[in-house]
């Protein structure tokens, strides 16, 4: 027994609960870091900055300060600064130098306005550093947002050239000489120059008017609030900064389901503030617009695309923006999809939408953004020949080359969902006289709303290099939304983004590493993804070589973990497609108008698309892929259920059966999930204290909903197929306790919907008319020393709390206040506290007590005890 259980009043919850967890390891050990963040500190004098604590607001731009031995390296940076003109691009350009060498090398460089006698740091256009120059030999090739680094030695003099194309170019590669020096790498001879691979690097946000953001999870929107723009844009300014630094070139801030509204005219002033937010990082302004304003908002009585007056309408609407933001950027459409109006309501086409406001827009230099995200979601699921994949493809090849030049289509990377892996989609490769950009999702919609770590550059690697042969050709995806491929002059990457109020943007410290990672993607598509993972490492976490190595690996380790325990074999994101799109949810996509099918039954799963028996999707792609798809021996495993039904004892490449396949690996990720919170461990006093906290907390969490998943994903296979675990896992939890299987006091049990979503499909529930339940069992193993999870539920309406003790004695308590996305228990809201180290002994009665708060009924569906890992 350990000594300093305490004994308190079994019904008393005093607060706060913070301050009293006697037993919780993460406090024991924050002791222990603590003190090595001291010692650390201590012998590493120059390391120190680096340690206080961060909120994540800075992101990638820390620019913290480097140690004694890297700011050496930078000594001879001249200390002079010239801006060769005055443009409010070149001034931030000319600021953010001095921010960042203050921040990292802690000297402030002095201003001149003229090329000086002395060394200097020179920002100009590719023209007016020749005027200034006359001798400097520019390189030829470089253009549009491009730029060119250069240390040069004039007349005897050091200098270092920034040198832009246009005025973006001269701080992108401002940005650029930062980023170089927050890494520590050396730009002694630095010549280089960099040209983004392609025109189009936009992100869109999904905010609403009223603040809150469609499928945001770090808060309220940093653009609107109760349906006008926030009064207090520091943070819009910020995030265009941070948009910049990764070479971001336009940004759309609201829903694609778009409030006709904001392009009211008296709304029109508002969004300008944004704009001017944006402006000093020449990240341009777009908005997304509802084809359906021109009567909705507009007055008319109709808003068919071919009507004059509906091209009248958009026209004016667009003379009037561009009078309030002369550099408007252009617009995103989201038609004929999910319940939204479009050109069909007149049997009109996506070309005619499409074009009736590119014609308007395209005076004032502005673009079009056309989903090609359009699809019926009333299909017949009885029908075996439907396909929801099919629907891009089938509406928008047909029309190749009818759209006008500033009309861009914006193609999600697969043909469904952004789901945690789907083939390509096949539109992608069936445009070639239409502009194209290929659409990515930042916020982590189906990969773990930023409570999972899920690092998605190596999938979007995957997709962008995918070579969809093309007539034959090498033609990778990356390559033909750059418009490289078939000479298009626009074309490129969008990303959702859809950062909030969050101090850390994101919700999760590491998944800014997403956002960090599309910039850098759409600016160099051949980037790999370990070097990008490698440098936002050590832009946000510094240059600790265990730092970098850790993150580095658990960065890029993720997607893939993620994946193992959520969507196995091409099958999609087994989550609720019907609500929140979180927690594990296989059943909901079966038997609805949704197509996120995958037609599991008794015998089999997984859709059919192939030519010869399926849907006939995979015709839609190039002969070669077509072929590869085509047949269940070339089709790689990690889309088998993608493309083709097959029976779950049907042999992988990798010798297993699908089923067994799927036992494997869920319960192979859960473990590796464990694992990432483990590597994080070990940077205890490496990372400040509070980042560090910060991810712990998350990484936890992952690794105990990780278990949900295997859980519920098990279950429901083997309910599904009724073949059972070769290796006598699934529906066995040596140790598990099930909460209604426990002695209750006021609990009762409960069947949970779906019943996959809960151990055992049961859980207990303390009633509105209780205060408070208990639930009590006696442990019946050996003595020693344990881990013990309580796996109870978290809901948003509400905040029970729970008190854990042996034999009287309190262990511990807290309060259910994280608000998971749910209001009843089930595998979205489903959640573990671990109580650790704790001796036991046979006989000891645990006993859980609930008070239930409003909605939130102190739910719990186990307990499960196990040895500590110093005694396994
Ligand atoms: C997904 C998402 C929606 C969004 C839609 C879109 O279906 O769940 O919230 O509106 O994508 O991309 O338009």
């Amino acid at each position: 027994m350990l000594p300093n259980r305490r004994r308190e009043e079994a019904t008393l919850f005093s607060p706060p609960i913070s301050q009293r967890r006697p037993f919780h390891r993460k406090r024991c050990v924050w002791k222990a870091c603590l003190k090595s963040i001291v010692l650390f500190a201590l012998l590493f004098g120059g390391q120190v900055g680096s340690l206080r604590g961060e909120t994540g607001e800075a992101a990638w731009l820390r620019y913290a300060r480097l140690d004694k031995a890297a700011s050496d390296n930078y000594r001879s940076l001249p200390a002079v600064v010239v801006a060769l003109g005055d443009s409010e691009l070149l001034t931030s350009a000319r600021d953010e130098w001095i921010r960042g060498v203050q921040g990292m090398l802690e000297r402030t460089p002095r201003i001149e306005h003229n090329v000086p006698k002395e060394p200097a740091v020179l920002l100009g256009t590719l023209a007016s550093l020749r005027a200034a120059l006359s001798s400097l030999q520019i390189p030829s090739g470089i253009s549009g947002d491009g730029f060119w680094l250069s240390r040069q030695r004039i007349h005897d003099l050091d200098f270092i050239i920034v040198a832009g194309a246009d005025d973006r170019g001269i701080l992108y590669g401002t940005f650029a000489l930062l980023s170089k020096i927050s890494q520590q790498r050396n730009i002694a001879r630095i010549d280089e120059v960099q040209q983004p691979s392609a025109p189009v690097r936009w992100v869109n946000q999904w905010d609403n008017l009223s603040g809150t953001i469609e499928r945001g999870y770090a808060g309220p929107s940093i653009f609107f609030d109760s349906g006008n723009v926030r009064t207090d844009l520091t943070r819009a300014g910020e995030y265009a900064r941070l948009l910049a630094s990764v070479g971001i070139n336009g940004c759309t801030i609201n829903n694609v389901n778009a409030d006709p509204k904001i392009i009211q005219s008296d709304f029109i002033p508002q969004i300008a503030r944004i704009a001017d937010a944006f402006r000093p990082w020449g990240v341009q302004l777009g908005i997304a617009v509802d084809v359906s304003g021109p009567k909705i908002i507009g007055g008319l009585d109709t808003f068919d695309p071919l009507d004059p007056r509906v091209a009248e309408w958009w026209k004016r609407t667009f003379d009037e923006i561009y009078r309030e933001i002369p550099d408007f950027g252009g617009v995103v459409v989201k038609a004929d999809s999910e319940g939204r109006l479009g050109p069909s309501a007149y049997g009109r086409t996506p070309a005619d939408a499409a074009n009736v406001i590119a014609r308007a827009i395209e005076p004032h230099g502005g673009l079009v953004f056309y989903r090609a995200f359009v699809y019926d979601h009333h299909l017949d699921w009885r029908h075996l020949k439907n396909d929801r994949a099919k629907a891009a493809y089938d509406t928008f090849h047909p029309l190749d080359g009818k759209f006008d030049e500033n009309v861009v289509i914006q193609i999600k990377y697969g043909p469904i969902d952004f789901q945690v892996r789907e083939p390509v989609s096949p539109l992608l490769g069936g445009l070639e006289r239409t502009n194209e950009a290929i659409e990515l999702q930042v916020t982590q919609e189906y990969t773990g709303q930023q409570r999972h770590l899920c690092f998605l550059v190596p999938m979007w690697r995957e997709s962008l290099d995918f070579d969809m042969g093309v007539n034959g050709a090498d033609t990778p995806v990356k390559d033909l939304v750059s418009g490289k491929t078939f000479h298009r002059r626009m074309g490129g990457f969008v990303a959702v983004t859809n950062v909030g109020m969050d101090l850390d943007w994101l919700g999760h410290p590491l998944a800014m590493a997403n956002l960090y990672g599309f910039g850098r993607l759409a600016w160099d598509s051949d980037l790999t993804s370990e070097k990008i993972a490698e440098e936002w490492t050590r832009l946000t976490f510094g240059n600790d070589p265990v730092v970098v190595k850790t993150i580095t690996g658990m960065l890029l380790a993720s997607w893939k973990i993620y994946e193992s325990y959520t969507g196995p074999l091409g099958v999609g994101t087994l989550t609720d497609i019907l609500g929140s799109h979180y927690g594990p949810g296989p059943g909901s996509s079966e038997r609805n108008g949704w197509g996120q099918w995958h037609r599991a039954d008794r015998n089999g799963i997984g859709m059919d698309r192939t030519v010869a028996t399926g849907t006939g999707y995979i015709a839609q792609y190039p002969v070669n892929v077509e072929a590869l798809y085509e047949s269940l021996q070339t089709t790689p495993d990690e889309l088998l259920l993608f493309f083709h039904h097959v029976a779950y004892t049907y042999v992988l490449h990798s010798g297993k059966t699908v089923i067994q396949h799927v036992y494997d690996l869920h319960y192979d990720g859960a473990e590796r999930a464990q694992h990432l919170m483990e590597d994080w461990k070990s940077l205890a006093g490496r990372v400040d204290d509070e980042r560090y906290s910060a991810v712990l907390a998350r990484l936890e969490y992952q690794a105990g909903h990780a278990i949900v998943w295997r859980d519920a994903i098990c279950d429901w296979f083997y309910s599904t197929s009724g073949i059972p675990d070769a290796k006598g896992r699934v529906g066995h939890h040596p140790g598990r306790i099930e909460a209604e299987a426990m002695q209750l006091r006021g609990y009762e049990p409960f069947d949970v919907t779906p019943p996959e979503a809960a151990s055992g499909g049961k859980a207990i529930e303390c009633p509105p008319a209780q205060r408070e339940c208990f639930a009590t069992f006696q442990f019946s193993g050996a003595a020693g020393l344990y881990e013990l999870d309580v796996e109870y539920f978290d809901q948003e309406n509400g905040e029970s709390r729970f008190r854990v003790s042996i034999d009287e004695q309190l262990v511990d308590q807290w309060t259910a206040s994280d608000h998971l996305p749910g209001t009843r228990p089930n595998a979205d809201t489903s959640t573990r506290r671990r109580i650790t180290p704790l001796t036991l002994r046979p006989g000891d009665r645990v006993q859980i007590e609930g008070l239930p708060d409003h909605g939130e009924r102190a739910a719990i569906d186990y307990v499960e005890i196990r040895p500590t890992s110093a005694q396994r």
